[in-house]
């Protein structure tokens, strides 16, 4: 066997651990961009676990707020502001869009290109400087991946770049931070959590550590996701956190697939969040993937105590993704993409855009651009 596998320099997990952020922030240097959702830190709890701590560190706090979906250009603004301030690294606080934020501001301060440019597919040759992650949603995995999603306003598009020296130095996972999501946002970030682990697991480029970390995921997510969504116990919160966190490790090394593909170009075209745009999608592609995967389903469905052990292969495949597709139905998720107004015209273009994606490649089953339309049209 042989991989390579990239991992942060250090992963704290736990109630708690969002106070040693300014101990593990004043290691790398004193003057800070902090990039946070728009909202993130005016929340009361945040205010009080992440601000405050870090205002009476002494650090110097440069404050940069992202708005959800974030462009090539935000993160123009946030380097520009960042080069200002002479800063020594990137402190990112929130979802998906804050985090990936934050890396590319880090990953590109020394670069005297528009993030654009990269993002289009130029050559990233700069050293990038430090950045910390601290995630307040169970679901982008962005504090453990290398690659950032980011809007291309000039042409529309959503694509997304990576360099291996993106790791965060520090991922603080604290799950008490991810306590006040909404059950929407629950849902559409557990969606997306638990779309990373499938994919992962079932990733054409998955080795054994990565596959290990993707089966546990779905375990914890699937017998935890429906409590954390209805405002249930707060161990449940904790195990989506783990879960989510166990999936970024895993998509990090593995890739993704079909519904990653298609996720980006639909989300762009139509503004949906991402997780949702992959809660609609996953049942699709289950149901696409599973000639080549029905041993994969097997054990994720014993794995997660959906199905009995002396079931057979076909019939716990079957009752995995029967389980998945009444999840998201519970989670108030509609059935087809028609329903969030994907139309038939603009499939072509989907296609055409899901195209180059590195997760159709990762994809378990060879996927054509007809298979991609196909499934689509279904979605009408
Ligand atoms: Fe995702």
């Amino acid at each position: 066997m042989l991989f390579d596998m990239l991992t942060p320099g250090r992963i704290l997990f736990g109630p708690g651990t969002t106070f040693r952020i300014p101990t593990e922030v004043g290691r790398l240097g004193k003057r800070v961009l902090l990039v946070s959702g728009q909202n993130t830190l005016q929340l009361p709890e945040n205010r009080e676990r992440v601000l405050n701590p870090l205002t009476s560190s002494g650090l110097q706090l440069h404050h940069y707020r992202v708005d959800p979906e974030p462009s090539a250009e935000a993160v123009d603004r946030g380097r520009e502001l960042a080069r200002s301030q002479d800063v020594e690294l990137v402190l990112g606080i929130g979802g998906g869009s804050a985090l990936d934020t934050a890396k590319s501001i880090a990953g590109l301060y020394h670069s005297g290109e528009p993030t654009a440019a990269f993002l289009r597919g130029k050559e990233i040759d700069v050293d990038p400087i430090p950045w910390v992650a601290v995630p307040t949603t169970a679901g982008s995995g962005s504090e453990v991946t290398s690659n950032a999603v980011l809007i291309d306003r000039e042409t529309g598009k959503k694509s997304s770049f990576r360099h291996e020296r993106w790791m965060a130095r520090v991922a603080v996972v604290d799950p008490i931070l991810t306590m006040s999501m909404s059950r929407e946002l629950t849902a559409w970030t557990g969606l997306d959590a638990l779309t990373h682990a499938i994919e992962a697991y079932t990733s054409r480029w998955v080795v054994s550590p990565a596959a290990a970390l993707a089966a546990e995921a779905v375990r914890l997510i699937v017998q935890n996701f429906f409590t954390a969504y209805t405002g249930g116990k707060k161990e449940a919160r904790e195990k989506m956190a783990l879960g989510s966190l166990m999936a970024g490790l895993a998509l990090n090394s593995a890739g993704a697939g079909v519904v990653h593909a298609l996720a980006h170009p639909v989300g762009s075209r139509y503004n949906l969040p991402h997780g949702l745009v992959c809660g609609v999608l996953l049942p699709h592609a289950l149901q696409y993937n599973l000639p080549i995967t029905v041993d994969a389903y097997a054990e994720l469905g014993y794995r997660s105590a959906v199905v009995r052990r002396d079931a057979s292969v076909e019939e716990s495949a079957d009752k995995f993704m029967l389980y998945v597709r009444k999840l998201v139905e519970k989670l108030g998720v509609p059935a087809k993409l028609g329903d969030l107004g994907l139309k038939h015209d603009d499939i072509l273009n989907l296609v055409e855009a899901a195209k180059s994606s590195s997760s159709l490649s990762a994809n378990a089953r060879k996927a054509t651009l007809d298979d991609l339309r196909a499934m689509l049209e279904r979605n009408l």
